[in-house]
């Protein structure tokens, strides 16, 4: 059965490129992202890493921890590293688990055997502080990832945590969101002082409560 939205993200402990890993300890009370790959020194899968490795800084200030994944051996994952560093211009300084025997790879649902019997496809789970799954995201191994949209989705996940909204098709961090339908109209004053709009019953928005 795949993991789905809700559900208890499976702890684990691997080999990765920093050591060896708990990943709950790993994570800690941060949000996490755990991510996979078809294979080491592939070149989406470079830009891939490369892409997160230089938004470091971004991922920080959301408090997401990221951990990677492929089945293949340490000593590859670190010589692979530095053609990362070399061809993207960074500084891969998380860690990559060789997840050799597949062991984090199947408790997560990351190979795909009508797409490939061997290699894990792009999976993408966010973990919330709580440990449970907040988004699974899926690509084929053709296709190499938008992570400005996982740190969009990260955006939202963080802002509905906290606050009784939703956030419409394309948002982005800043712009007005939706008040939920199980505010009432009459309460959303009081919750949200900065203002409302009333367009239907049902689809009322307020400038973003925490900016
Ligand atoms: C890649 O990461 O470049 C890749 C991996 C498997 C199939 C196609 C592309």
């Amino acid at each position: 059965m795949s993991l789905r939205l809700g559900d208890a993200a499976p702890n684990f402990k691997a080999k990765t490129t920093v050591g060896e890993i708990d990943f709950y300890e790993y994570l800690g009370d941060s949000w996490g992202i755990l991510f996979s790959h078809p294979a080491d020194f592939t070149p989406v899968c470079t830009t891939e890493l490369g892409k997160t490795a230089l938004l470091n800084g971004e991922f920080a200030k959301r408090n997401v921890k990221v951990l990677a994944l492929s089945v293949d051996p340490l000593d590859k994952h670190k010589s692979w590293i530095n053609d990362i560093n070399e061809t993207q211009q960074c500084d891969v300084n998380f860690p990559i688990i060789a997840d050799e025997d597949k062991t984090v790879a199947n408790l997560y649902g990351m190979i795909h055997p009508n797409a490939s019997e061997t290699f894990t496809v792009r999976s993408l789970f966010v973990i919330g502080p709580d440990k449970k799954i907040k988004l699974t995201i899926t690509y084929p191994a053709s296709t190499g990832r938008n992570f400005h949209e996982v740190l969009r989705v990260i955006d939202s996940l963080q802002l509905t945590a906290n606050y009784s909204v939703a956030t419409p098709a394309d948002w982005k961090d800043g712009e007005d969101v939706i008040v939920v339908p199980a505010v009432k109209t009459e309460d959303i004053p009081a919750k949200f002082p900065k203002g409302h709009k009333v367009i239907k019953p049902y689809l009322r928005t307020t400038p973003q409560p925490n900016k």
